[in-house]
């Protein structure tokens, strides 16, 4: 009895020690990380610098229908109510003077796949489905693969 006793407050001991650990630490426990890296909540900490957006498409589509990445700068660029940068390259009537890739036809489909007579509002805001595509280290190793059909060797 005495035995169990013994056993069940040394338990519960380290249950609280874990608690009160998590409670000081928020997000410690474990050191994991997150993109804030070990900055406390209550904290804030400068911003990381602007990563370096290579030229070249380096960064490869990885299954069908994945939206291209970005592989230009695109800050400053307007998309709102008023104006729409990327379209003043990547319209259709643009594209030939820009030099920029046509939008496809899906951009013009809406959700009933009716081919509108221009961009469908649901692909109006680019940046919701394309991002530019930077040298980052990635946060954690993986060893994803592309599928099958896409690989060229
Ligand atoms: C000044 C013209 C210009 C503007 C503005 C512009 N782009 Fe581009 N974009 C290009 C050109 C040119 C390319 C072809 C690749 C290259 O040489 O950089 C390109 C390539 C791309 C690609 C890759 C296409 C592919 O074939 O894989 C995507 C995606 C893209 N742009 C999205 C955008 C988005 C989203 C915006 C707005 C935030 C935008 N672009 C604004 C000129 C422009
Ligand atoms: C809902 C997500 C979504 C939005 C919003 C969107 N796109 Fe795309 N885009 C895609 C996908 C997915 C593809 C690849 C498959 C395809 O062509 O439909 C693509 C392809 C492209 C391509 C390459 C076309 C080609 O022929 O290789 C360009 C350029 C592009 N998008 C530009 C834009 C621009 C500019 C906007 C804003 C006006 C935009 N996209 C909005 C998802 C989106």
């Amino acid at each position: 009895m005495k035995k169990i006793l013994v056993a069940l407050f040394s338990v519960s001991a380290l249950i609280m020690g874990v608690a009160q650990a998590e409670f000081n630490d928020p997000g410690g426990v474990g050191g994991l990380n997150s993109l804030r890296g070990d900055t406390r909540l209550e904290e804030t900490r400068p911003a990381d610098s602007f990563k370096h957006t290579p030229k070249d498409q380096v960064v490869e589509t990885d299954y069908v229908y994945q939206p291209p990445l970005i592989p230009h700068q695109i800050r400053n660029y307007e998309v709102s109510l008023n104006a729409n940068k990327c379209l003043s390259c990547h319209s259709w009537k643009n594209a030939k003077d820009s030099g920029a890739t046509k939008i496809s036809v899906t951009h013009f489909m809406n959700r009933e796949d009716a081919v509108l007579a221009d961009v469908s509002p649901r692909r109006y805001f680019c940046l919701q489905c394309h991002v530019t595509q930077v040298d980052a280290k990635p946060l954690i190793n993986n060893n994803f693969e592309r599928v099958d059909s896409l690989r060229d060797e």
